[in-house]
């Protein structure tokens, strides 16, 4: 028996990097997992691979319809949805100055809306089931003031803070709702946000305590925990996954 056997998860974001990762883990241990992406291709294939515990759903998550689409796909395919992992992210480089409204609010849409339209769209299903784990990828952005990204930090420290109200809103029927804060783990996104990914990475592994990048299963083996029995009594929290950067 395997500690998830039988639950029904969501992940967004996870046609590549952490989401793939924790879509893997989250079915190696017994779960059945709808992958959404808007990355189709990608998406498809990290399902294939997982095999027939996995589908891939389109989903775009500052989509309420695409939300829908994707609950209704898990729960034709799967049963109730009992967990969802909240993954989908991106990060635009800029400080505060040079930020337009435009990229403030295409930032916060995905990173803050969308985790908000994911808690929204799995409720009644959760409900249903008579409980569930909602597992919020936030960021150590999101307790840092960390320069350069004003839309993201500010995204990521909404996620924090709209983890806490949905927890305090849904203990009542038995859904918990946790934060995780990933510090530099080493994905596409650090180069897509516009950062010089060799610099970000040699800089970030001379400061951490634990002088190493983290890996995409660093976090997934962490969104596990919080998604199964082990995290019972856990709601509202947030853990840091940073190889120290907090302490440092
Ligand atoms: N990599 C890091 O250092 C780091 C650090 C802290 C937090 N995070 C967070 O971890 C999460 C995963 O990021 P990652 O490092 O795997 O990066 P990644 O860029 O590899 O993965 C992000 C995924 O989100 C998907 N996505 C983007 N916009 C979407 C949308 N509108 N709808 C659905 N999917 C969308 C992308 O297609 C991609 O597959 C993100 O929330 C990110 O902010 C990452």
């Amino acid at each position: 028996m395997s500690l998830l056997d039988g639950r029904c998860a969501i992940v967004s974001g996870a046609a590549r990097g952490q989401g793939a990762a924790e879509a893997r883990a989250l079915a190696a241990e017994g779960a059945f997992v709808v992958l959404g992406d808007i990355l189709d291709d990608q998406g498809r294939a990290v399902a294939a691979e997982i095999g027939g515990q996995a589908r891939y759903a389109r989903l775009d998550v500052t989509s309420a319809k695409d939300w829908d689409a994707a609950v209704a796909l898990a729960e034709r395919e799967f049963g109730r949805v009992q967990i969802l992992v909240n993954n989908a992210g991106v990060l635009r480089h800029g400080p505060v100055q040079s930020t337009s409204p435009q990229d403030f609010c295409a930032v916060l849409d995905v990173n803050l809306l969308g985790t908000y339209l994911g808690i929204r769209a799995v409720l009644d299903s959760m409900r249903a089931a008579g409980g569930g784990s909602i597992v919020n990828i936030s960021s150590v952005g999101g307790m840092l003031g960390t320069p350069g990204a004003v839309a993201y930090v500010t995204s990521k420290w909404a996620v924090r803070g709209l983890t806490k109200a949905a927890a305090s809103d849904l203990a009542r029927f038995g859904i918990r709702v946790n934060s995780v804060h990933p510090g530099a783990i080493a994905t596409d996104m650090i180069a897509d946000g516009g950062f010089d990914a060799e610099r970000f990475i040699e800089g970030h592994k001379a400061r951490m305590p634990i002088r190493r990048m983290g890996v995409p299963e660093d976090v997934a083996s962490v969104a596990v925990f919080l998604a199964g029995p082990n995290s019972s009594y856990m709601t509202g929290a947030e853990l840091a996954v940073d190889g120290g950067w907090l302490i440092s």
